[in-house]
Formats: structure tokens, C-alpha cells, sequence
């Protein structure tokens, strides 16, 4: 046993020696002399788990974060005893177990090089208010080692040096550095030596997490109850960790339909229904493409959940299909607080079965929200969930709303200085009595689950659209998520890019901030900044308090509204672009957006990048993010990559200034690749086309893009009939081959492709289709730069002089 007196004055106790060892299956356990055991389960042949108990035996194994769909499985596994520690040898991982003190090194398999090591390792401090322990886990933090994730931090990319909490928490105008804010993701990754590695500490007590603030060579993490229980994850590539973290946790169980990686409009809030018509139709009048209309808790009767205010919508059914009519999505607000009204069939229910939470001695939790004093369900009983799941039965069936968006459920109390339910709040947890400091963490995500399987469930054969304010890891498999309630300023802009950053590298690429700002008003030029980084999120929505004035597009004068426009439909015209990478998401966990450092490790310089992003695996990203500016320094990650507006190539590896005038922003195009567009529609679905634009940027080598398709909603796509196709670019001095592969059964509306090619060196002379020479005057309509291919072909031979 290490003593570590210091420690153990302050309380802390340490595991002993260890005195028996037993191997079940793909699971071992360790035994101390004073009871300690360490089980270590083996998921993968790089995902190692580590459980402690200090009782000498486990309670149930019991995780919201964990889905029973990860896999599992691992080719070769090995444990060895020696004189000092035990070794268990996987594939990619050795592990070994200090006899003396269970602490734990983590090697790589292959090289040897020691990737993680304990520093004291699990210790503990008994609770004596609320029994159990405060478990805690110290790591060594190597020399030059960065880290990053943990949800919606609003901080810089990398966390090196700093200390953070988990606890979901109603956040109203944070701001940078506000720490807990609304979601609860108890993981990270590391990188240190060009190896990366994760660890998920899947407790859902309060959690915090130290990355050397408090000792400069220590990383440490603990929580305030439950088990000492984290996932060690091996790259050791960064997009395999995150990957592997994402297959853990859950993908989001269906893509979204198409329409909700449209844009949405949202305002607290749009009432009656003239201004809701008012709304949509400017955006129809001003050609301003729009997916989604939002009605916030207005549309109620009194705040009360399923209920609608009938002065000032009097035909919601009605509403809700001539919106459809127009390509508008109705998306409607549910909140968990229900209020207390016996005359109130929702409230009436729940109170006669028994569906709410309660404090410890018996009484309901009663709190305030908007409609009053309230009851809130507990979400984490499954009998809760259904019935839950049953409410939204009339609004999605019968009246036709697309979209539910679930908010306060933190949950958020107003008027208590803990801003939630206090301490001894009772849930259910599936089974697992415990009190809110356990559920506190879990409860949003098991409300947002809950509306999930509803909207499942009634909008069937169409996908369910939800988007949930708080969450906890894995809440990604049901919902989209947006960063709550942010300030219309220029800091708050830098922080929605380093949110949707950190959130795709914490499993949850469904997400985006609410553009323009939800507290107070912004000008015209942060607005339409803000905007230009929006439509680069998967979740792009608009979304204001509504107490400073108006945030419609249209409200900060036409030179705005035209920049706005542009880039809405330039998201519009890249829909195929983001469905592809929403394709690899939901299938291989990779993110939507990739922070410069999950992009490319290798380069130290990307370790403390927190600005340019890469969006999918093509597009280079950098919002401007302050104001009266003509421009910006940015860093240009290694590889030649194109101007998106001038096609200019710039040679990565290094910092540049970069124009962009207020209707412009930096973007680049990674050489080789081939970007497929829509044309611009008002809303996804309005158009029926026959061909789509494959825009190819030159390369000498080689690339692979991928486009993928499906019928934009319903679940056919699951038995088949998808289209994946894969083109091969290889680019020679006076020659270009575009190879084409399809996969699935699905054949997309178009069937034509225009293919426009960037930089190309030489003028095209002739070209062939599937070997066969084709007329170059009637194919491209003598533009030098662009051919029209009327088929699905397998290759396209170009030749060209110079
Ligand atoms: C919360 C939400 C915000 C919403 C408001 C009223 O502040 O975060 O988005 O508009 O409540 O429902």
C-alpha cells in the first residue's frame, strides 16, 4: 500500500494489498485485504473497464449512459501474474495491476509506450451525511499531454489546467468559464505524444474533473456518490476514441428527416396565430429557405403541457397542415413541470397513479415554473415513460406537429437558490431507488427519452424530431440539443463555436446554439456572423427571448438579410454534404464537426486550435468573430486546400490572414474532393430535380468522397434502400479519373450530375463515360470547367490540355 499521509488525514482511504484474483470470462476481479475489489471488464480489445466497490461486493450494474447495443468483443485476451502486479494483455492494451496498491499503467500493445498511469490511483472518503463514498481517481498528467470534451463546456477546446463540474444546471446568460451549465457528459479524451486515449466516468452523482489546475502533473476526477466506475478508451487516433466513446454511449437510433437539418426560426414566443402566418410568410415572400417554425410555451393554455391556448390558436390542426402546406414543420415546446390543477386531465392522471417524484418523507416535489407551482413526473421510472410517451399522442397524430423541443428539465425550479429539486428528492432509476443527488444528472435525459418513444411511436412511418436542453451522456441517441440560454454578444459567439466543437467530440454532433443570441438583441453584423457559423451546425436554429426586439433575418435591414440569405442557402445547397456526414455518424460514431486537433493529432500545432473546425471531412471552417473586421487570421491545418469563393489554393501547416468581408467568411475545400449540391430550395422537399451538382477541386493524387441518399424520412433506408455512393478522384497532370461506386437499393430523384471542376490545370479536350468517348461540345456546353453527365456512371476518364 502507497502511504500517502497527507491524504489520509484529510480522510482518504486507499485500497491494501491485493489477496485473491478471479477470472470470469472477459472479466477479472481483484481482491484486497481490506475489501476493496476491482473489477476489470475487457469490452474491446481497446475499451477496458474498470470498476471499484470498497465494500467487497458490487451493487447492480445499472447504466442510463451504456447501450445495450454497443458491441462488445475482443480477439485476444491474456492475464499473466508476476512478482509485483498482474498483466492483462489484450490486442492493442497491456494493463497492469499493481499488487500492492491496485493502481493501474496502461501500455500500447504494440510500441510498448506507456499511454496512462495511476497517480495514487482509486481512493476514497466515506460519507458519513449521506453513506457510501466520494470516490475519486488520480492520473498522471504527462508531460505535454491535452485534453478536451466534456460536453458544453464554454471554454477553449483544450481544458489542460483548468477544473470542471457535472451537474446539469439552468443556466440563463452564462457566459465564458460558467461552470456546470446545462448538460452533464462525464468524458474526455487525452492526447499526448501523438496517442490518444478517453475516458468515460460513467457516474451520474456530481462529478468533477481536474485536468492539472490543482497539481500540475496530476489529472484527477471523483464524484460526490455512487461507484468508481470509468471506460478506458485507446485510440490512438482521436476520431477512434471518440468513435469508440459514441458506439458506448448510442448513435442516434434513425437519422433525422432531412427537413431538420434544414433552418429553423424560433422565437419566445410567436403568438397568435396571425403572427406565426406572419412569420412564415415573410420568410416565403423574402426567399429566405425555412424548414421549422417553433411555438414556445404560449401556445398553452396557462403553461399546462398538451394543452393549447384556443383565443389564440383556435384551430391548431388546422394551422399546423396549412403550415405544412407552405413546407413549414410545426415544432412545439413540452416542459416536465406539470401544473397542479385537479381539473387538469394530465395533472389529474399522473397524480391518481402515482407518476410523481417525491421528497424523502413522502410529500410531492413541488416547485415553481412558468405555469406555477408545479409536480414534475419521474422520468426515470419506466411505467412514467410510457405514459409520458402516450401524451403526444393527439398533438403528433391528430394535429400534426412534427417536432417536440423539451426544456427546463434540468429540472429547473425557479425561486430556490439551488435553481433544482433539493437532495432528497426519491426516483425510481429503472429499479434502483435513489435519491436526486444520483437521478439529478439523468432526469432531462430521461424525459427527452420518453418524448422520443412517443414521437416514435405517432409520427410513424415518419422520424421523430426532439431537442432537449439538458442531458447526460447518451442522451445523443434520442434527441438533438441546443446550448440553452445564450447572450446576443460576440463572446457568446466564440462560445457556441467551441460548444458545438466540444459537443461532436463528446459523442453529440446533433447539436447548435441559438443563432443571434437568446438574451438581449444583437446588431445586424453580429447576427449575420453568427449565422455564417450557424449553418455549419447540424442543429441550425434561430432563437431569441424576444424581450430586445425582433430576430427574424429580415429585422437588421437588406444588406444583412441578403448575407443571411446567402448563407442559409448555401446550407441548403450543401444538405447532401451534412446527410453523408450524419450518415457516418449515426453508423461509425465519427462527428459531424472536427475540431482541428481530432483532424489532424499529428500536427501539435492543432493541440490548442479552438477556432477552425472541419465540417464533415472536407470543409474547412472559421467563423469571424469579431466585429468591423475585413478579415481574420486563422490557421490552415496541413494539405492544400481551395478558397471556397476565390478557388485560390493555400498550402496548410501553417497561420494566414484570410479576406472575408461582412458577406463572406473563411471557408476551404480540401484538394481532391468532391462536394455534391441541391439547388436552393425554400424548403426541403419544395423541388423536384433530376440533377445534382458534383463539385470537384483538382488534385495531383488521389481522394475519396462519399454522398449518401435515402427518401429523406421513414425507415426504408434501414432495410436497404439507401444509395451510398463513393467517388474515387485521381487527378494527373493532364488527366483526371472519377471512379464511381454505388451501394443500396435506393435510386435518388436525380439522375443527372453536373459536375464542376475547380483549378483544373488544363482545358478538358475529351472525355469518356464507362469507356465510351462522348461528344465534349454537347456535354458541356463548351464551358471549359464543367461537364453534364446524364447516367450513373462507374468512371469518367477526362483528358485535357494545358
Ligand atoms: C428557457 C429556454 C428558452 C425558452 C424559454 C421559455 O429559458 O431555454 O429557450 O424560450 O425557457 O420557454
Amino acid at each position: 500500500m502507497i502511504v500517502n499521509t497527507e491524504l489520509e488525514q484529510k480522510g482518504n482511504l486507499f485500497p491494501s494489498e491485493i489477496i485473491k484474483y478471479k477470472k470470469v470470462v472477459d472479466t477479472l476481479y481483484f481482491t484486497t485485504k481490506n475489501n476493496v475489489i476491482l473489477q476489470v471488464t475487457v469490452v474491446r480489445d481497446s475499451v477496458i473497464r474498470f470498476r471499484y466497490t470498497t465494500t467487497g461486493k458490487f451493487d447492480n450494474d445499472f447504466s442510463y449512459g451504456i447501450t445495450i447495443h454497443a458491441s462488445r468483443g475482443y480477439n485476444f485476451l491474456e492475464v499473466t501474474e508476476e512478482e509485483t502486479h498482474y498483466v492483462i494483455k489484450t490486442s492493442k492494451l497491456i494493463c497492469k495491476v499493481e499488487k500492492l496498491s491496485l493502481q493501474i499503467k496502461i501500455y500500447d500493445a504494440l510500441d510498448l509506450k506507456l499511454i496512462n498511469e495511476d497517480e495514487l490511483g482509486f481512493h476514497w472518503e466515506e460519507s458519513y451525511e449521506f453513506g457510501g463514498d466520494i470516490v475519486k481517481m488520480s492520473k498522471v498528467c504527462q508531460r505535454a499531454e491535452s485534453y478536451y470534451g466534456l460536453g458544453d463546456k464554454p471554454v477553449g477546446v483544450n481544458m489542460k489546467g483548468k477544473r470542471f463540474e457535472n451537474w446539469v444546471t439552468d443556466s440563463y446568460a452564462f457566459g465564458k468559464d460558467t461552470d456546470p451549465i446545462y448538460k452533464a457528459i462525464p468524458f474526455y479524451t487525452a492526447i499526448q505524444d501523438n496517442k490518444s486515449y478517453g475516458i468515460f466516468f460513467d457516474n451520474t452523482f456530481k462529478t468533477h474533473f481536474d485536468f492539472g489546475q490543482e497539481r500540475r502533473n496530476v489529472t484527477s476526477f471523483w464524484a460526490q456518490g455512487g461507484e468508481m466506475n470509468y471506460y478506458f478508451i485507446y485510440g490512438p487516433k482521436m476520431e477512434d476514441v471518440v468513435a469508440n466513446y459514441t458506439d458506448l454511449t448510442g448513435k442516434p437510433h434513425a437519422l433525422p428527416p432531412l427537413w431538420a437539418l434544414g433552418f429553423h426560426q424560433c422565437k419566445w414566443s410567436y403568438f397568435p396565430e396571425s403572427e406565426v402566418k406572419e412569420i412564415t410568410n415573410t420568410f416565403r415572400k423574402l426567399q429566405i429557405p425555412c424548414d421549422a417554425i417553433y411555438l414556445d410555451i404560449d401556445y398553452m393554455d396557462g403553461f399546462r403541457c398538451f394543452t393549447w391556448d384556443k383565443n389564440h390558436f383556435p384551430d391548431p390542426k388546422r394551422m399546423v397542415k396549412e403550415l405544412e402546406n407552405d413546407g413549414f414543420k410545426t415544432v412545439v415546446i413540452i416542459d416536465p413541470g406539470i401544473k397542479i390543477d385537479l381539473e387538469y386531465d394530465v395533472f389529474k392522471e399522473a397524480l391518481d397513479k402515482d407518476y410523481f417524484c417525491k421528497r424523502a418523507d413522502g410529500p410531492y416535489m413541488k416547485g415553481k415554473v412558468w405555469p406555477g407551482e408545479c409536480y414534475f413526473p419521474d422520468y426515470t421510472k419506466p411505467e412514467v415513460r410510457e405514459w409520458w410517451s402516450e401524451l403526444f399522442k393527439e398533438l403528433i397524430e391528430d394535429i400534426g406537429v412534427k417536432g417536440v423541443w423539451n426544456d427546463m428539465n434540468e429540472p429547473a425550479v425557479m425561486e430556490v437558490p439551488n435553481k433544482t429539486f433539493p437532495d432528497d428528492v426519491r426516483h425510481d432509476f429503472d429499479g434502483n431507488p435513489c435519491s436526486h443527488r444520483k437521478a439529478h444528472n439523468v432526469y432531462g435525459m430521461q424525459m427527452a427519452r420518453a418524448t422520443y418513444h412517443g414521437l416514435k411511436k405517432f409520427a410513424y412511418p415518419k422520424r421523430p424530431f426532439v431537442i432537449t436542453r439538458a442531458a447526460y451522456s447518451g442522451t445523443q441517441r434520442y434527441t438533438s440539443t441546443w446550448m440553452g440560454d445564450n447572450v446576443a454578444t460576440w463572446e457568446h459567439l466564440w462560445i457556441a463555436n467551441v460548444q458545438a466543437q466540444r459537443m461532436a467530440m463528446s459523442g453529440f454532433s446533433f447539436a447548435g446554439s441559438d443563432i443571434g443570441g437568446f438574451a438581449e438583441q444583437p446588431q445586424g453584423e453580429l447576427f449575420a456572423r453568427w449565422i455564417q457559423l450557424g449553418v455549419f451546425h447540424a442543429f441550425c436554429r434561430v432563437h431569441s427571448s424576444g424581450d430586445h426586439g425582433d430576430q427574424e433575418p429580415w429585422v437588421f435591414g437588406t444588406e444583412i438579410t441578403d448575407i443571411v440569405r446567402k448563407f442559409i442557402e448555401l446550407r441548403y445547397q450543401l444538405l447532401p454534404y451534412l446527410y453523408t456526414a450524419f450518415w457516418d455518424y449515426i453508423n461509425d460514431g465519427i462527428p459531424i464537426l472536427k475540431s482541428l486537433v481530432l483532424f489532424d493529432q499529428e500536427d501539435v500545432h492543432t493541440h490548442y486550435r479552438s477556432d477552425e473546425f472541419v465540417y464533415g471531412d472536407k470543409i474547412l471552417v472559421c467563423p469571424v468573430l469579431e466585429p468591423n473586421t475585413k478579415g481574420r487570421r486563422m490557421y490552415i491545418p496541413r494539405g492544400n486546400w481551395y478558397n471556397f469563393w476565390t478557388d485560390e489554393m493555400v498550402e496548410g501547416g501553417k497561420e494566414m490572414w484570410v479576406d472575408a468581408d461582412l458577406d463572406s467568411m473563411p471557408i476551404f475545400i480540401k484538394e481532391g474532393a468532391v462536394i455534391p449540391k441541391y439547388p436552393v430550395q425554400q424548403y426541403v422537399g419544395e423541388k423536384q430535380f433530376n440533377e445534382i451538382t458534383l463539385d470537384v477541386y483538382y488534385k495531383v493524387g488521389k481522394e475519396t468522397s462519399k454522398l449518401y441518399d435515402d427518401a429523406h424520412d421513414g425507415y426504408d433506408y434501414k432495410k436497404g434502400r439507401y444509395s451510398l455512393r463513393t467517388f474515387k478522384f485521381t487527378g494527373k497532370e493532364n488527366e483526371i479519373i472519377l471512379q464511381q461506386h454505388k451501394e443500396g437499393k435506393f435510386d435518388a430523384q436525380y439522375s443527372n450530375f453536373r459536375i464542376v471542376f475547380h483549378n483544373l490545370p488544363f482545358k478538358i479536350t475529351s472525355f469518356e463515360i464507362d469507356n465510351v468517348k462522348v461528344d465534349l461540345q454537347e456535354s458541356n456546353g463548351n464551358k471549359h470547367q464543367e461537364i453534364l453527365v446524364e447516367k450513373s456512371f462507374t468512371e469518367i476518364h477526362l483528358f485535357g490540355d494545358e
